[in-house]
């Protein structure tokens, strides 16, 4: 069973994890390179076992949180792209946050899953803002960031790293020429009574 789709670009699709992805995520969550940046390093398979159980309970208690992200050509699970709640210098914030497989690294998958769920933020949720908080030598995550249309905007800490705050504000993304393009959908609610 798969779980439920979120948004789907050219190459990549955003769906709900569902317990049958631990396989998959564990090789990506537990590598040293991809959890180079992050508070919490390589997780453990626990760890991961507790990654995707907090996912499955945010998606009932919020409606969204980090989504599976396949990759279309070859049906792959290769990472994940989604929104989380934050709480950044006493202000509530819905951050986009991404990690993909090293395999998948430089061909703009980053960008592609990355946009998809800022679109899915500004799109359905109806947030004024979405972050990213990037540690300043994560030089292919800023790239990311801009590359969204997201500029820097302060620096601030995060648990125990330091971290720049990259933000996007929904009058600068309707500015943003390539918004909800046919390639770039964020798949519409079901109808009542058909799922
Ligand atoms: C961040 C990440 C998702 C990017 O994925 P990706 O598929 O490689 O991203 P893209 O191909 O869309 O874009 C990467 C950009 O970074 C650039 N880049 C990569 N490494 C770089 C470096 N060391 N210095 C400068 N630019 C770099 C690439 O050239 C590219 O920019 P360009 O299109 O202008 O050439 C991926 O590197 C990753 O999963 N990293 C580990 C997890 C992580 O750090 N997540 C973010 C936490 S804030």
């Amino acid at each position: 069973m798969t779980g439920k789709v979120i948004a789907q670009s050219a190459r990549i699709t955003l769906r709900e994890f569902t317990w049958a992805d631990f396989p998959e995520l564990l090789p990506i969550l537990t590598d040293p390179l991809v959890m180079k940046f992050s508070v919490t390093g390589p997780l453990t398979p626990e760890q991961v076992r507790g990654f995707l159980d907090r996912c499955l309970c945010k998606y009932k208690e919020r409606g969204y949180w980090l989504w599976a992200a396949i990759y279309r050509p070859e049906n792959r699970l290769i990472g994940y792209s989604g929104l989380l709640d934050q709480y950044i210098d006493n202000k509530p914030e819905i951050e986009v946050a991404y990690r993909l497989a090293p395999a998948f690294w430089g061909r703009g998958l980053g960008t592609e899953a990355a946009a998809l769920a800022r679109d899915y933020a500004f799109a359905r949720l109806g947030t004024d803002r979405v972050i990213s908080l990037i540690e300043p030598a994560n030089m292919a995550s800023i790239r990311v960031a801009e590359k969204n249309g997201f500029t820097y905007e302060k620096d601030t800490t995060y648990y125990h790293l330091f971290v720049r705050v990259y933000s996007l504000w929904r009058s600068q993304w309707l500015r943003l020429p390539h918004i909800l393009s046919p390639q770039n959908q964020v798949c519409p609610e079901p109808k009542r009574g058909s799922d």
